[in-house]
């Protein structure tokens, strides 16, 4: 019956710790994964940033300045150099709210520390960020991955970049990849779009504010997931879930997962 299909629909819902649980702690550090698994985030959301040694490092930014005591570009930086910087101060001050002593001095992950310790049977949801700021990061995420037999039935890789995913898709089309969209107004898509984008992705991730009905159907009814970024508050992804979406980025899973629930 309908009730019981809406309650299967809302279990499959993918929740995504963005950045980790990023309201609750700072983001792109081991506790904010760890607290994303606990608050029953189904992926680690990861963003990319390559350093002066061809490290790859959980990092939103190009820059250090925003996420650490550092400052300047990652790319001008040894690894050895980033791994002096305090991570997690930036937090207590910015977020008083949420502020904890212990997020004070930690450090910024590699890709490589969050593979190892989570393992090869989580699910990770990577993206690799400024690609073109970085020749080869797309190469040694596959190495990483393959390294530590990362089960790639869970793994997605995310870009806002085409080409970087047609990198990836060229390199290991076993890879499942989701392309980005940030809309500055109204969100539409044509039949072209759509077909052109399942060259290469299983799914696509749009900026949730300017999405409708009609684009949600369109999408999903093609056979493509959709996984809009970054909904943070429950009516809206209440919304988002009834006009059909498959799931969604968050920085507050455990709200996400309340809904899922039916609370
Ligand atoms: O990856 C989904 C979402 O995170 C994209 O935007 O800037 O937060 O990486 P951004
Ligand atoms: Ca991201």
């Amino acid at each position: 019956g309908g009730v019981a299909m809406a309650k299967d629909k809302y279990k499959e819902i993918v929740n995504v710790s963005h950045r980790g649980a990023s309201a609750y702690a700072p983001e792109h550090t081991m506790v904010s994964y760890e607290m994303g698994e606990k608050m029953h985030g189904d992926y680690i959301e990861i963003d990319l940033q390559m350093t002066n040694d061809g490290q790859l490092i959980a990092m939103h930014d190009v820059k250090l300045d925003r996420t650490t005591n550092g400052s300047g570009l990652v790319k001008d930086f040894t690894l050895e150099e980033i791994k002096q910087l305090d991570a997690g101060s930036w937090f207590n001050e910015k977020y008083p709210q949420f502020a904890n002593p212990e997020y004070e001095g930690l450090k910024v992950p590699t890709l490589e520390e969050v593979l190892q310790k989570f393992g090869k049977n989580k699910s990770y949801y990577i993206e690799t960020k400024s690609p073109d700021v970085y020749p080869g990061m797309e190469k040694e995420l596959i190495r990483l991955v393959d390294k530590y037999e990362i089960n790639k039935e869970k793994l997605l890789v995310q870009s806002f970049s085409a080409e970087s995913l047609k990198v990836m898709h060229d390199l290991d089309p076993s890879i499942k990849l989701v392309q980005l969209i940030s809309y500055k107004t109204n969100a539409a898509i044509t039949d072209a779009e759509i077909e052109e984008m399942k060259q290469y992705a299983m799914g696509v991730g749009p900026n949730h504010t300017y999405l409708n009905e009609e684009y949600v159907q369109k999408v999903v009814n093609s056979g493509l997931e959709l996984h809009p970024y970054t909904v943070n508050d429950k009516a809206r992804m209440q919304q988002l879930i009834d006009w059909g979406v498959t799931g969604m980025f968050t920085n507050y899973p455990d709200l996400l997962h309340e809904v899922k629930k039916g609370k």
